[in-house]
């Protein structure tokens, strides 16, 4: 069966070789020629890369292009993104755009929102990015295996009036869990410490697949970083050292006003932050985006000045522009839900009902589950709730577990509510909770169709942590 895969997958390459040639030495238009290739490719396969440092081996990944991340796309607010996924994996699969308000057939959640694309098979997706901002996609099958192989990348949809930097950088943040010595992916996906406790944690940290990202500038150069967090599970708390910034956007949407960079940002799995930097250090030295790992802040990415840009400091940037849609007013017709996290190790779980039966607490450790949302493990039949179009909602999450989570809305952004209850949060789409915590969120119901809100620790979605909203 590989072997075919492999067979055909060179055929298709060679016939689109062909095709992009034949086009060339013709003129063809561009359109003759999409018309009979299809839609650009998004190809899932298996693929060696150095992660590890050079001199240990290279190291088995799956990767969108066989690349670590996936192809960077990018592209205009108002644009479509098209891409015919093919799945040249050993498992079946799907794409999701993580934090795209897109139409919920193209959502990839298998199960939810289309069937899991089998080896060998393909899916078109094909939707308009109405919202400017950073976003990633990544696959949503097994997502806690295919995930820690690498299989994500960067969408970068950009304003019509972009803040004016010297230069735009993605940077997405993962650890990695490998052997020490043969520097592959360790393949014990279903972990039960893992699974109980804070999530799969890499021992290899790596920027965009590099264990030392750098990236050469000058003094008062102006950089626009867009962080990503991939990991399965571990929370970035990052600070900058000869720059100083402001963070623009946090999970791809605009802040009202330029946030200095005067505290570390807090980025958890799925979360992401625009931050505009300039650079203070002078030539010579080495401005850092850092990670407090623990007490001491480790390099994250490295900027050596190599220069002196021409201009001189710059004043504060100003606010991006706003996307369409970002309030949330709530009203008398507000629907209130509530969401009960419990389970894990430490906690109070004592049962829940696990495939229509109740369990004990001993009995889900036994089947390597553990954690329930309203008293149910995993993804369950019914909807958490079904909202009118148009209808607002609060979500009162309770984290009533020892551990922190990231909780993610498909579909909709999301704003945290203030003490009088007004939702005057950032707009976003992944809430990082710490263990023990209450919060509330707010959002407009105006995308419909089924849409997930999970843990983006993806140890804990495997383990229970999963459910849904419909949207009517
Ligand atoms: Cu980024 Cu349901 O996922
Ligand atoms: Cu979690």
């Amino acid at each position: 069966r590989r072997d075919f895969l492999i067979r055909s997958g060179a055929t298709l390459a060679t016939a689109a070789t062909t095709a992009a040639t034949t086009a060339a030495m013709t003129g063809l238009p561009r359109l003759a020629r999409a018309a009979t290739a299809g839609l650009p490719e998004l190809r899932a396969q298996k693929a060696q890369v150095q992660l590890a440092p050079e001199g240990y081996p290279q190291t088995a990944i799956w990767g969108y292009g066989g690349a670590l991340p996936g192809p960077e796309l990018r592209l205009a607010q108002g644009a479509r993104v098209q891409r015919r996924f093919v799945n040249d994996l050993p498992q079946a699969s799907t794409v999701h755009w993580h934090g795209v308000r897109l139409d919920n057939a193209m959502d990839g959640v298998p199960g939810l929102t289309q069937a899991a694309v089998a080896p060998g098979d393909g899916f078109d997706y094909d939707f308009t990015a109405g919202d400017a901002g950073t976003f990633w996609y990544h696959a949503h099958e097994r997502s806690v295996e295919q995930v820690a192989r690498g299989l994500y990348g960067a969408l970068v949809v950009e304003e019509a009036e972009a803040p004016d930097v010297d230069a735009d950088l993605v940077l997405v943040l993962d650890d990695w869990l490998l052997d020490p010595e043969t520097a592959q992916i360790d393949t014990d996906f279903e972990a039960p410490h893992d699974r109980s406790h804070a999530g799969r944690r890499g021992n290899f940290v790596a920027t965009n697949g590099q264990q030392a990202y750098s990236r050469d500038v000058a003094t008062h150069d102006r950089l626009r970083l867009r962080l990503i967090n991939a990991a399965n599970a571990r929370i970035f708390v990052l600070d900058v050292a000869g720059m100083e910034g402001w963070t623009i956007a946090l999970d791809g949407m605009p802040l009202p006003a330029p946030t200095p960079l005067t505290e570390p940002v807090l980025l958890g799995p799925g979360q992401r932050a625009d931050l505009i930097v300039d650079i203070t250090a002078e030539p010579g030295e080495v401005a850092q985006l850092l990670r407090f790992d623990s007490r001491d802040g480790v390099s994250q990415a490295g900027f050596p000045v190599t220069g002196q840009s021409a201009r001189s400091r710059r004043p504060a940037p100003a606010a991006l522009p706003p996307n369409p849609r970002m309030g949330v007013t709530l009203d008398a017709d507000t629907a209130a839900l509530r969401l009960n996290m419990e389970g894990g190790a430490m906690g109070r779980l004592d049962a829940a009902i696990l495939n229509g039966t109740r369990r004990t607490f001993r009995e889900l450790v036994e089947a390597n589950e553990f954690w329930s949302f309203n008293g149910v493990v995993g993804m369950p039949d019914a909807p958490l709730a079904t909202l009118a179009r148009g209808q607002t909602a609060t979500l009162e999450i309770r984290n009533d577990t020892a551990f922190p989570h990231a909780m993610h809305l498909h579909g909709m952004h999301f704003r945290e509510l203030d003490d009088t209850g007004a939702a005057t949060g950032p707009l976003r789409d992944t809430l990082l909770m710490a263990g023990g915590e209450t919060r509330s969120i707010g959002f407009t119901a105006d995308n419909p169709g089924d849409w997930m809100f999970h843990c983006h620790m993806l140890s804990h979605a495997a383990s229970g942590m999963m459910t849904w909203l419909r949207v009517a």
